[in-house]
């Protein structure tokens, strides 16, 4: 059998990034990298690491560097994404070699990523090890008031700038596990239709926000200096609420608030990572 090759596709890789596009949704069925890559949001900051056989990637791994953000302290790292084989091609070796060779590029940095149920017998051969994280709540009752905070919309250039600003020199959403400079991967679950909508709450304070039933879901805030976000509530709400639930640790924003039992969704991996003993939520729209 032919030895099995893995080629690196960057930024400049044009060509090679539309047989990336076309594997995704093969393995992956919600998930689409086309608008986002048309959006310029592929920077040299994600490489996919692919095993292309007869024109097509097969079988992939790939890596986003990011600025981490561990107890308060900024550490360069590697979020594995996009990791998988087309159905056809499993049980060969493939993902297993595109692994080595993604992991070979982030060297001894930290790296972590999000799993899925069928996948977590699969990592630990990869020397990562699990770790728990915690979702965050907190009671409390609000009505809607004053002017509704505009919606942005990534679709337009200038917002996506924006964010990615804000998220490059603003506070990170949490100290204790959190990241900078990810609006470039905070924008793939909105190019893809997941994402909770990101509302303006004064010109330096963003945040991905959204009610359900009669808890304000506050996926992450975007803020350049600290603010009151209480304050903000009445703004991002449609209906009286009760409860808020975080995307992210709230010892900043919400010191108040309380662990709402595990996030048993996340299926977090970590390898070269030594992560708080303090229960945190890594932000959700930080998870590529
Ligand atoms: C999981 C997946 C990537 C494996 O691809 P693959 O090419 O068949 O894997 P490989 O043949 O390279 O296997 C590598 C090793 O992992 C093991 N393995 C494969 N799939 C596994 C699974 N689901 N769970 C546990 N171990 C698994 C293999 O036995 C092999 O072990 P060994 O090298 O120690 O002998 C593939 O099944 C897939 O794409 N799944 C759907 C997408 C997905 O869930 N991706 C993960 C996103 S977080």
């Amino acid at each position: 059998m032919e030895p099995v090759a893995v080629i690196e596709i960057r930024q400049v890789d044009t060509g090679l990034q539309e047989l990336f596009c076309d594997y995704v949704p093969q393995v992956f069925r919600r998930a689409d990298f086309r608008r986002w890559r048309a959006w310029g949001e592929w920077t040299d900051a994600y490489r996919a690491f692919s095993v292309v056989e007869s024109g097509r990637v097969v079988a992939n791994a790939s890596v986003t560097r990011m600025r981490l953000v561990l107890e308060g302290r900024e550490v360069t790292g590697y979020q594995l994404g996009a990791v998988g084989c087309l159905p056809s091609h499993r049980g060969r070796g493939l993902a297993r070699k595109a692994m080595d060779v993604a992991l070979d590029a982030c060297g001894d940095a930290p790296v972590l990523l999000f799993a899925n149920p069928t996948v977590r017998q699969f990592y630990p051969r990869f020397g990562f090890q699990p770790w728990k994280q915690t979702l965050f709540a907190a009671t409390y009752e609000a009505v809607p008031e004053g002017p509704p905070a505009p919606p942005l919309d990534l679709d337009d250039a200038k917002v996506r700038a924006g964010l990615d600003s804000l998220s490059s020199v603003g506070l990170p959403s949490s100290e204790r596990f959190g990241a900078r400079g990810y609006g470039k991967v905070a924008s793939w679950p909105v190019a893809n239709g997941f994402a909770r909508p990101l509302r303006q709450l004064g010109s330096e304070v963003w945040v991905f926000a959204g009610v359900e039933g009669n808890t304000l879901y506050l996926d992450d805030v975007f803020a350049r200096e600290p603010f009151d976000l209480r304050a903000w509530i009445p703004r991002l709400i449609d209906r009286p609420i009760e409860a808020v639930r975080f995307g992210f640790t709230p010892e900043r924003y919400w010191p108040g608030a309380v662990e709402a039992g595990e996030d048993a969704e996340a299926h977090l991996f970590v390898r070269n990572l030594r992560l708080s003993q303090e229960a945190h939520r890594f932000p959700i729209m930080a998870h590529t």
